[in-house]
């Protein structure tokens, strides 16, 4: 058996190793696409991209136990460790971590990045993405919010990930326009489409995104999982 990814709406994803391990991506779990799903209170590494409800979402209430790490860029590590989280880790863009068997690489992202206290508005540092390569070398990349940039076909070359998750929702994120250029410069062959449908100006739809990517004449398979649904890695 495999890896497998599974989606939660909006850009929430679960990646359970072939060997059990379990990875969460931003676990915005209250996202109108992922209703009733529970709170896993028994996840390992928990990776953040960015401080937006939308993404840092869930995290506090899932990372309580040390035994689930939390890994984010430095300024949010320096937030949820204020807020009493037990096992923090901070990274900043560039590097790489290694931890529990998997390499977690913070890559660029072109986005804003802040938390809200209340009415204040509080920095979080920069926006990301990961490149998060398993135990056994398979990996992917997770873009984060970001528009398009020059830099993604660096991170296909150095990292050449086996699957992309992509925003396409546009408004804030890409659009399926510059997200089927984002393949052509990740030169990636398999890419799961994320932060579309779940606000209403969130308009870009897989169907737009494929048919960008027609356009381009490149070959890519899109894999669309409806919130719930898993594939293998
Ligand atoms: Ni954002
Ligand atoms: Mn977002």
């Amino acid at each position: 058996m495999g890896h497998e990814i599974t989606f939660y709406g909006h850009s929430a994803f679960k990646i359970t190793t072939d060997r059990g391990l379990k990875i969460w991506i931003d676990p915005w779990l209250d996202n109108p696409q992922a209703s009733g799903v529970e709170i896993d209170r028994d996840a390992d590494l928990l990776l953040v991209t960015h401080a937006h409800g939308d993404h840092l979402g869930n995290c506090i209430e899932m990372a309580t136990s040390a035994s689930c790490e939390v890994v984010s860029i430095h300024e949010i590590q320096q937030y949820l460790l204020s807020k009493g989280l037990p096992n923090v880790t901070g990274m900043n863009i560039g590097g790489t971590y290694v931890t529990k068997g998997v390499a977690v690489t913070m890559t660029p992202a072109v986005h804003s990045s802040s938390i809200q206290e209340g009415h204040e508005l509080v920095y979080g540092g920069e926006a990301a993405g990961f490149v998060v390569t398993l135990p056994g070398g398979k990996s992917l990349y997770h873009a984060g919010d970001t528009a398009i940039f020059s830099g993604m076909s660096l991170i296909g070359e150095i990292y050449s990930p086996d699957v992309a998750l992509l925003p396409i929702g546009s408004h804030y994120v890409m659009g399926p326009r510059e997200a089927a250029h984002a393949c052509r410069l990740l030169g990636c062959k398999r890419v799961i489409p994320m932060h579309y449908g779940s606000f209403p100006v969130l308009t870009g739809t897989p169907e737009d995104f494929v048919r960008e990517i027609e356009g381009l004449g490149l070959s890519v398979e899109v894999e669309v999982l409806q919130p719930g649904e898993s594939c293998s890695l």
